[in-house]
């Protein structure tokens, strides 16, 4: 019998979308580079996966994402500028940023054809072993980040976990939709899933969070290139499949979900997330106090 609960130390990170919906700042600069105050989106994501216990990154980059990998690689000129300047906080911000090379491995996505395709390219760098997938615009604010909560769940459950959370179901049509069966805390037993149903067909509310634990067979699936909702391969059509032969999960996950793949998701991190530092939480109060004001008088 398969071992479905050995450790997760691999995570896939698919980083080469265009970013249209935050257009035109990502013109040039990747979605994934655009700043949550002080820190860009991926760096969040990579810090979740670090918190997590992930010991190796996958990119799955495009043209023009170059930046995201220099993002986490030695920079000798500005770590040689900074020490003859003895900026000491400013080294230690940048130490805390850089992976080792050995850890930090990258794949092309070619061609647009799908979340599903984008976790497909990473199939040699992932082997056979269990993964996470993190899609860096979705972000979490939280006491423990999202994928270490998963990640306490997997060692009770093993199998493949995929992050919940519920929406109004007028919004269903925009994401991957559970169907549960038995719920148990945080955790429920999934028995199918959805990409972006009509509402009127949802089978539930509960909707698919971008954070996986997923088994390596997931490859089986993906291996057939299949296109599903918008034309797309989609990771969620390869799980669905899955589902036959391995067991699955929901983790309805502790904290606020923020879609900073969205102006309004952007804006409400920038909020957020500025409201948890103590230099910046005071001011950050009383400006928007006197801005509710102007806007209500
Ligand atoms: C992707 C997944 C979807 C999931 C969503 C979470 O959709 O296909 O199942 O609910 O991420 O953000 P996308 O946002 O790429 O359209």
């Amino acid at each position: 019998m398969k071992n479905l609960h050995k450790p997760v130390k691999k995570a896939v990170f698919p980083v080469a979308g265009l970013g249209t919906r935050l257009l035109p700042a990502t013109k040039v600069m990747p979605k994934e580079m655009l700043t949550i105050v002080d820190r860009p989106l991926i760096q969040l994501a990579v810090e979740e996966a670090r918190e997590a216990g992930i010991e190796e990154f996958i990119f799955v980059t495009s043209d023009g994402k170059e930046a995201l990998m220099q993002h986490f690689q030695d920079a000798p000129a500005l770590m040689e500028n900074l020490q003859s300047r003895k900026k000491l906080d400013q080294i230690a911000k940048i130490n805390k940023v850089d992976l080792p090379a050995s850890a930090l491995k990258s794949v092309k996505q070619d061609q647009p054809l799908g979340l599903g395709h984008a976790v497909w390219c990473a199939k040699d760098l992932v082997g056979d072993e269990p993964f996470a997938v993190i899609l860096a615009d979705d972000t979490v604010l939280g006491e423990e980040s999202c994928l270490k909560q998963m990640m306490t769940a997997y060692t009770k459950t093993g199998g493949n976990v995929i992050a919940s959370c519920e929406v109004p179901m007028e919004d269903t049509s925009k994401y991957g939709v559970f169907k549960l069966a038995d719920r148990d805390g945080n955790i429920f037993s999934v028995s199918g899933l959805v990409e972006k149903p009509d509402p009127s067909v949802a089978p539930s509310n509960m909707t698919i969070f971008g954070r996986y634990i997923l088994q390596p067979e997931i490859f089986a699936y993906l291996d057939k290139h299949e296109t599903g909702a918008g034309g797309e391969i989609q990771l969620t059509d390869a799980m669905a499949k899955l589902i036959n032969d391995q067991p699955f999960y929901g983790y309805v996950f502790e904290g606020e979900r923020l879609d900073c793949g969205s102006e309004l998701g952007f804006v409400k991190a920038q909020i957020a997330f500025a409201l948890k530092k103590p230099h910046l939480a005071p001011e950050i109060i009383s400006y928007m106090s006197a801005k509710l004001k102007e806007s209500i008088l």
